[in-house]
């Protein structure tokens, strides 16, 4: 089996790393090759690679290449996570509409619109190598905005291309916690869009478990979701939403908090990851050891501002959400050993959730065997939940046209029709200041 990284320099490359050596021999795995355009973001991760296999004892081979086409070559599997553009990138879409007093974030709101407005047409690109060079691999998604670059990806992969995220599973972990459960033993009724998701229902063999956790204001407490959203609301919503939903429910408030700190997220990470980069010429030991204190650095303060805001002042439980790798490997481990385990994946939906169209590409269950994943009947949600489901599918769609017709008209449509972008002058607004500060977007809207 081969397996294919691609942004095979990126930092959180080690974690699926990691995964794979306990896994490889199980899965029949024989090579991982990585590519990355950037040759020295991969000669950086290298000697942190070669220091996990040291401390495994086992060595799974790997290799580094930046040439695409000898990377996806006969591959079983593309695991892809890139960030077009970059931290710098990053730091553009979540300032300028900072700027202008709307939330910015990497995935949600214009800052996710102007991420997959340069990403999508990079993604599908890629997926036209491997339906080239690759005709029967599985393209597992973790490139954001997930949910957006899976669906455009799938107009050339169909099924074969499958979006991933750590956060649903993280929500359902956390939730077993509160209850004292383990996660196996629960059933987790989750539905919605990558970061637009909520879980409606936990049960056991017995019954319904989340009305007596939402009654339970000590249990709430020790939950994460419980500080950030507050039981009142959690009750009034009679679910318990995706982390990311708070950036809707209280978008003001997450604008004055980031407006208070000193840096924004992608400003932070931005100095962070600079200065773990700059660092070459590590042995093994030591390159693992820089990137273990960077990634605790980086995974204590993921959503900081979002706690702030709510007045939450503890850390991020790292041990919790610990499921980027995780993820992967179940996804990975689910199709070639054909478990049919169910995870929450992103995936065409079929007649999963009935408030949106078969081909449109939702976050749900599904079973995933050898044959892919199958999404499992949602059936019906509270209509606020599929109302907002609704109209961000076509903010969605609206960017994926945009970025591949390179409309800024569309572009425009899309910030504009964002709960989030209270005007349309505003969207115009937005979209001028993207343009103006990343050559890259003005030239494909130009
Ligand atoms: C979670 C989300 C990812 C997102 C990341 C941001 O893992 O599921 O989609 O990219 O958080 O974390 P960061 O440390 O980059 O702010
Ligand atoms: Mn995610």
């Amino acid at each position: 089996m081969k397996l294919t990284i691609v942004g095979g320099g990126g930092f959180r490359v080690p974690l699926v790393y990691g995964a794979l050596l306990e896994k490889a021999e199980r899965l029949g795995l024989a090579e991982v090759v990585l590519h990355d355009v950037d040759v020295a973001r991969l000669e950086r991760i290298a000697p942190v690679l070669e220091g996990l296999a040291a401390e495994h004892g086992a060595r799974l081979p790997f290799r580094t290449t930046s040439v695409l086409e000898d990377a996806i070559e006969g591959a079983d599997y593309v695991f892809c996570a890139i960030r077009v553009g970059q931290l710098e990138g990053r730091v553009v879409d979540e300032s300028v509409p900072l700027g202008l007093g709307v939330l910015g974030q990497e995935t949600t709101g214009p800052g996710g619109i102007c991420f997959a407005l340069r990403t999508i047409p990079v993604m599908v690109a890629l997926a036209q190598t491997i339906a080239e060079r690759a005709p029967a691999a599985w393209l597992i998604n973790f490139t954001n905005p997930a949910g957006m670059v899976t669906e455009a990806v799938q107009q050339v992969l169909g099924e074969r291309a499958v979006g991933i995220c750590d956060s649903p599973s993280g929500l359902c972990r956390r939730v077993a916690g509160a209850l004292g459960r383990e996660p196996g033993e629960l059933w987790f009724d989750y539905f919605g869009l990558n970061h637009l998701g909520w879980l409606k229902g936990v049960r056991d063999r017995r019954e319904e478990l989340l009305p007596a956790l939402l009654d339970d204001d000590a249990r709430l407490a020790g939950l994460e979701e419980g500080r950030l959203f507050g039981a009142d609301w959690l009750r009034a919503l009679q679910m318990i939403p995706n982390e990311y939903l708070y950036y809707f429910y209280y978008a003001a408030d997450t604008v004055n908090a980031i407006r208070e700190s000193p840096a924004s997220r992608g400003a932070f990470l931005l100095e962070q990851q600079r200065a773990f980069y700059a660092e070459d010429g590590q042995d093994p030991a030591a390159a693992l050891a820089t990137w273990r204190a960077t990634r605790h650095d980086r995974e204590r303060s993921y959503m900081a501002e979002a706690r702030s805001a709510a007045g939450d002042g503890s850390e991020h439980d790292i041990d919790a959400n610990a499921g980027y790798e995780s993820e992967a490997m179940a996804v990975l481990e689910a199709m070639a050993l054909n478990t049919r385990a169910v995870l929450i994946l992103n995936v065409a939906n079929r007649s999963s959730l009935p408030v949106l169209d078969g081909r449109a590409v939702v976050e749900v269950p599904a079973v995933v065997g050898r044959a892919g994943p199958v999404p499992l009947a949602v059936g019906d949600v509270p209509a606020d939940a599929g109302a907002l489901v609704a109209l961000m599918k076509e903010v969605e769609r609206t960017t994926i046209d945009a970025a591949l017709t390179g409309s800024s008209a569309l572009a425009i449509k899309a910030l504009a029709l964002h709960p989030l972008v209270p005007s349309v002058t505003t969207a115009r607004a937005i979209f001028a200041g993207y343009r103006a500060r990343l050559p890259q977007l003005e030239e494909a809207f130009s």
